[in-house]
């Protein structure tokens, strides 16, 4: 498979309270995408600071803070070939108003603040962001049986 990556992404708090996880999970499977981790967690101030690092001086920094530490998180990633674009692409615009429908922002969510699902933004970013967020351990690399059906052999 040409340009296989890894992606990671996180249904926000939001997300998992208003019982969104199956339906954001379903949309990567039935694009053709294979779930190679996954698991819920209560994130830490400590990892957020380090996901969040570019954002520290932002005003809205503090409240995502708080957001994303008001529940649980279910974290995944995600491989394919193209993911990581792919992947933005199906979660949409970070801000809810401009995105459209059809991508999971777009679907079923308003205000940016809580946009319901985390993805890495860059090939690069995502490693970073996945060995921040998973162990080695927690990976799995395994063949998916209908492989020949999505990508050519
Ligand atoms: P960012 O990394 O810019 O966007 P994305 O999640 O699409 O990669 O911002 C991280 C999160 O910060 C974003 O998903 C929601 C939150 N945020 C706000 O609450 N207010 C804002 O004005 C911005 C730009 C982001």
């Amino acid at each position: 498979m040409n340009n296989c990556q890894r992606t990671l992404v996180a249904i926000k708090p939001d997300g998992v309270q208003r019982r969104l996880i199956g339906q954001i999970i379903k949309r990567f499977e039935q694009r053709g995408f294979q779930l190679v981790g996954l698991k819920m967690l209560q994130v830490s101030e400590e990892l957020l600071a380090q996901h969040y690092s570019s954002l520290h001086r932002k005003p809205f920094y503090p409240s995502l803070l708080r957001y994303m530490t008001s529940g649980p998180v279910v974290a995944m990633v995600w491989e394919g070939h193209n993911v990581v674009k792919s992947t933005r692409m199906l979660v949409g615009n970070t801000n809810p108003a401009e995105a459209a429908t059809g991508t999971l922002r777009g679907d079923f969510s308003i205000h940016i603040s809580r946009n319901i699902v985390h993805a890495s933004d860059s090939a690069e970013v995502a490693q970073k962001e996945i060995s921040l967020w998973f162990q080695r351990s927690e990976l799995i690399d395994w063949e998916c049986c209908d492989h020949g059906n999505i990508y050519h052999p």
